[in-house]
C-alpha cells in the first residue's frame, strides 16, 4: 500500500481533522478530467491556506504563474493580494485562498459557464470543510456565485449575509485593481473593514464553542439556516451581470 495515501498514513485522531478530510479533495482536484481545461494545464491549482481559516478569498482561475507553481495567487495579483492584507495587518497564512475554477483557462480568459459548473462541487465541499464565516469574492465570477445578478461596482466593500452562518464580502479581483487606479483605491478601501468582520467573527467562533450566546448580528451556528457540514449546491454559476454596466473583462 502507498505509505502517503490517506488510508495508511492517518493515525485514528487524525482522521478527524481537516487536513485528512481536504488531502482526498485535493487530489480529485488534482487529477480532474471534468472539463476542457484538463488538457491545458500544467497541473491544477486547489487552494492554500490555513484549513482553519476563519476567511476564505476566492478568485477567479489561475494565471500562468498559478499554473506553473501549483498555487494560487502566487504571481503579480497575488503579491498586490498579499501585499493588500499585510497592510491591514493579515497573513496569507491566517487565509485559505481558492478559485472558482482550478484550471488555467488558455491565454488567462474568462472561464466558461460549463467549466464553472464543472468546476463548482469542489469549492462547495472546500467550503463545507473549512466552514469560514466570511468569503470575500474576488472578481464578478466568484461574487456571481454567492450574489447571483449583482453588479460588482455597486456591491463591492459591502457586506452580506449568504446563510450558513456566513458572510460575503464582495471585492475587485486584484488584477482589475492593478490596472484602473479607483479600484485600486477601492480595493485598498474595502480590505480595511476585513480585520474587524474578522475579529467579531472569531469570538463568535469561541462563544459558539463555550455553548454562549452570541452578540446580535454575528452568523452563528445557532441561526436557523446554519450547518457546519455542508453546504448549499450550487445549480448554476456564471449568471450574467444583469447591470449591464460591467467593463469588459476581469474585474
Ligand atoms: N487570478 C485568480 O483569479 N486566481 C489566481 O489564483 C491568480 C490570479
Amino acid at each position: 500500500m502507498d505509505p502517503a495515501s490517506p488510508t495508511n498514513r492517518a493515525p485514528a485522531i487524525e482522521a478527524e481533522g481537516k487536513g485528512e478530510r481536504m488531502y482526498p479533495l485535493e487530489q480529485a482536484i488534482c487529477t480532474c478530467q471534468q472539463c476542457r481545461l484538463a488538457g491545458g494545464r500544467t497541473q491544477a491549482v486547489p487552494g492554500a491556506g490555513n484549513y482553519n481559516a476563519v476567511v476564505m478569498f476566492v478568485g477567479e482561475g489561475p494565471g500562468f504563474e498559478e499554473d506553473r507553481q501549483g498555487r494560487p495567487f502566487v504571481g503579480r495579483s497575488g503579491q498586490f493580494l498579499t501585499e493588500m492584507l499585510n497592510s491591514v495587518g493579515i497573513r496569507r497564512e491566517e487565509v485559505y485562498i481558492t478559485n472558482v475554477v482550478k484550471c488555467r483557462p488558455p491565454d488567462n480568459r474568462d472561464p466558461l459557464p460549463d467549466e464553472l459548473l464543472a468546476c463548482s462541487d469542489y469549492l462547495t465541499r472546500q467550503v463545507a470543510l473549512i466552514n469560514p464565516r466570511i468569503i470575500v469574492t474576488l472578481g464578478r465570477f466568484s461574487m456571481q456565485r454567492w450574489l447571483p445578478g449583482a453588479s460588482i461596482t455597486k456591491v463591492h466593500g459591502q457586506v452580506r449575509n449568504i446563510g450558513h452562518g456566513r458572510i460575503a464580502l464582495a471585492m475587485f479581483h486584484p488584477a482589475a485593481a492593478l490596472r484602473n487606479p479607483q479600484w485600486r483605491r477601492e480595493f485598498a478601501q474595502d480590505i480595511q473593514i476585513l480585520p474587524n468582520l474578522i475579529a467579531r467573527a472569531s469570538k463568535a467562533n469561541e462563544a459558539a464553542a463555550r455553548g454562549e450566546a452570541l452578540p446580535a448580528g454575528v452568523p452563528h451556528p445557532g441561526d436557523p439556516d446554519y450547518r457546519s457540514d455542508s453546504a448549499k449546491p450550487v445549480t448554476s454559476t456564471a449568471q450574467a451581470d444583469s447591470s449591464g454596466d460591467k467593463p469588459a473583462g476581469l474585474l
